[in-house]
């Protein structure tokens, strides 16, 4: 198995794990076609209802085959198919932990029913007592911490809701973008599920790479991954992505992150801290208390033995002022700062 990791293959997903005869996989992510008309290169997604049903239940038996007895299975899908796929997840056996809605806006306009913002994301695993869930990892400042003050609140944050609003789709306008794949996900969505369900080394697999996202974000967070495509020129383009990610500094395309003096792994999880606490970095480095909020979070969630002082933090997130988009909202309690106690 260790000479197929940390690559991607150019396959189609059911044949290629098909061959695979044990479980390797701690975390599956799959973003699959969702049968709606999109422009592939190479997939025509538009089939019947009854094939598409069909073909997702072979899917996703084969990644229920390869995936390890604790691991944790991660499907994103629309509307149209949302329902099918929660039953096929629980007749294949697996236990649904958390169906969430990924929301989203990206000014779609329409004519004459509601514009649609989210994307569901079944969060299911193999064995419902044992599997991986870092909760450190996604916890959160609360409000209490944040706007209230309130000394009853807990140290070391709240875990987040099921419905995640805080990761804009990667629209033209984002550095992250690359242009050549028409639905990329957010690395720091992917950044978010990788580091609650997995532990260093562990290995990821993506049966529907795409973009590479979910590789990239891997071997950013020092996991192990297996990316599937059966598209060569989205094959070839995912690798070289991957292989512009330094992990000891940022990705070349973060290249103003690099003198930050940080690690690409911090980079990334100080990206998502950021987005996931919503509060404008020019307001997080004029308030010494919540400089100081934002390094003991980001303590808890690297769980690395170190200690962060805001003075480790400082440059990358000026940085920061400018990789967040003016499309991504970073929204502010800026009233509330000056109560905030540590
Ligand atoms: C929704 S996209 C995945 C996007 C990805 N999450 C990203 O961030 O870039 C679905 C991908 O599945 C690929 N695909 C379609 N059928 C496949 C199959 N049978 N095996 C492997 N890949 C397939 C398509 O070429 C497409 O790139």
């Amino acid at each position: 198995m260790d000479r197929l990791l940390d690559r991607i293959h150019c396959a189609d997903c059911i044949e290629w794990l098909g061959r695979i005869d044990e479980p390797f996989a701690d975390l599956v992510f799959a973003d699959p076609p969702f049968n709606i008309g999109y422009q592939y290169d190479l997939y025509q997604d538009r089939v019947h209802s009854d094939a598409y049903v069909a073909w997702t239940r072979e899917w996703m038996a084969q990644c229920i085959r390869v995936l390890k007895p604790h691991g944790s299975f991660y499907i994103a899908i629309g509307d149209d198919y949302a329902a099918q796929v929660r039953l096929i997840g629980e007749e294949l056996g697996l236990t649904l932990r958390n169906w969430i809605i990924w929301h989203y806006t990206f000014g779609q306009q329409t004519k004459a029913k509601f514009a649609r913002a989210h994307t569901h994301i079944f969060y299911f695993v193999h064995d419902a007592k044992h599997f991986t869930f870092n909760d450190s990892a996604v916890r959160v400042p609360s409000d209490r911490q944040l706007i209230y003050n309130d000394r009853r609140a807990d140290g070391r944050g709240k875990l987040p809701d099921d419905v995640w609003n805080q990761y804009p789709r990667v629209c033209g306008t984002f550095k992250e973008r690359c242009g050549w794949h028409p639905c990329q996900m957010p690395e720091i969505l992917l950044a978010r599920i990788i580091s609650v369900s997995t532990k260093p080394e562990d290995i990821v697999l993506d049966p529907f790479v795409g973009s590479g996202t979910t590789a990239v974000t891997a071997k950013k967070l020092g996991r192990r991954f297996v990316g599937l495509d059966i598209s060569e020129t989205y094959v070839e383009n995912a690798r070289k992505r991957v292989s512009e990610v330094d992990v000891e500094t940022a990705s070349r395309t973060e290249e103003d992150l690099f003198d930050s003096g940080l690690r690409c792994q911090e980079i990334l999880e100080l990206q998502r801290l950021y987005v996931e606490i919503g509060i404008n970095a020019a307001a997080i480095l004029n308030h010494p208390t919540l400089l100081q909020l934002y390094a003991r979070q980001f303590s808890i969630r690297m769980n690395n033995g170190k200690e962060y002082q805001p003075g480790d933090l400082v440059a990358c997130l000026k940085e920061l002022t400018t990789w967040v988009s003016k499309k991504q909202k970073v929204s502010s309690h800026l009233q509330s700062y000056s109560s905030v106690r540590l």
